[in-house]
């Protein structure tokens, strides 16, 4: 998956990528548990309410490549997600080579931040939905399974210090197409470090979200 390494591009420090063959992941791919339970090799926010609270989208992203381990761990988050009936409703693309970011950033709307260090793009799987309810309700499953498990590894990435945009704005047929697939892609998310850090943005007071509803007082 993982293309050869250009020799003529200088690196910064730390972050020199290794050659890795196709074998490589596909054996990390096969590990949620040990990617999961594995130590990270720099520090990394435990505290899920903090990185909840910090989580701020990015645009502009610096050009230093994700570790390898940090990818594994954002990929292993999604899969723990839950999922309707836990058959895994979704489908995750990754993508490994600057055409086809290239491609995806004319998919959607031209916009400049798709085409980012890790790009994942998020797709429904109403297939794997095994449950006895309308197709309707199957693919409503199934928008959700393959939501949530980008929200999952949206998170993951903060909490490895990374930052991430959400794109909700793509033309779907031309994503399917690049990425060579019948599925309907729901979500990309592109993920690097941001070249500047900022503070989360405000939300609406909690008592503006929040409808109570209790018929019994
Ligand atoms: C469903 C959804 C679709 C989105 N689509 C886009 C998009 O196409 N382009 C973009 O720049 N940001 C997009 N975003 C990112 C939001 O603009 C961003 O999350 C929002 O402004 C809140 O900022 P925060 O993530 O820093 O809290 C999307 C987010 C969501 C959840």
């Amino acid at each position: 998956m993982d293309k050869k390494i250009d020799t003529k591009r200088s690196w910064p420090k730390g972050y020199e990528p290794k050659e890795e063959t196709e074998d490589d992941l596909s054996t990390r791919l096969g590990l949620l548990e040990t990617i999961l339970k594995a130590k990270p090799e720099k520090k990394a926010s435990t505290d899920i309410f903090k990185v909840m609270a910090t989580r701020r989208s990015t645009r502009k992203f610096s050009k230093n490549p994700v570790e390898k381990w940090k990818i594994d761990k954002i990929l292993a988050a999604a899969d723990t997600a839950p999922t309707a009936g836990n058959f895994q409703g979704f489908e995750i693309f990754y993508v490994n080579d600057k055409e086809t970011k290239e491609e995806l950033v004319k998919a959607s709307n031209n916009q400049p931040y798709v085409n980012t260090p890790l790009v994942l793009i998020f797709c429904m799987n109403p297939s794997r939905v095994k449950l006895d309810f309308s197709p309707k309700v199957i693919m409503k499953f199934s928008i959700q399974d393959a939501t949530l498990a980008a929200a999952y590894s949206q998170l993951a990435a903060s909490a490895l210090g990374l930052s991430s945009i959400w794109i909700g704005m793509f033309d779907e047929e031309k994503v399917k197409k690049i990425i060579g697939t019948e599925l309907r892609p729901t979500s990309i998310l592109c993920i690097g470090y941001p070249i500047k850090k900022r503070p989360a943005k405000l939300r609406r007071q909690l008592k503006e979200l929040i409808h109570v509803v209790n018929k019994k007082d």
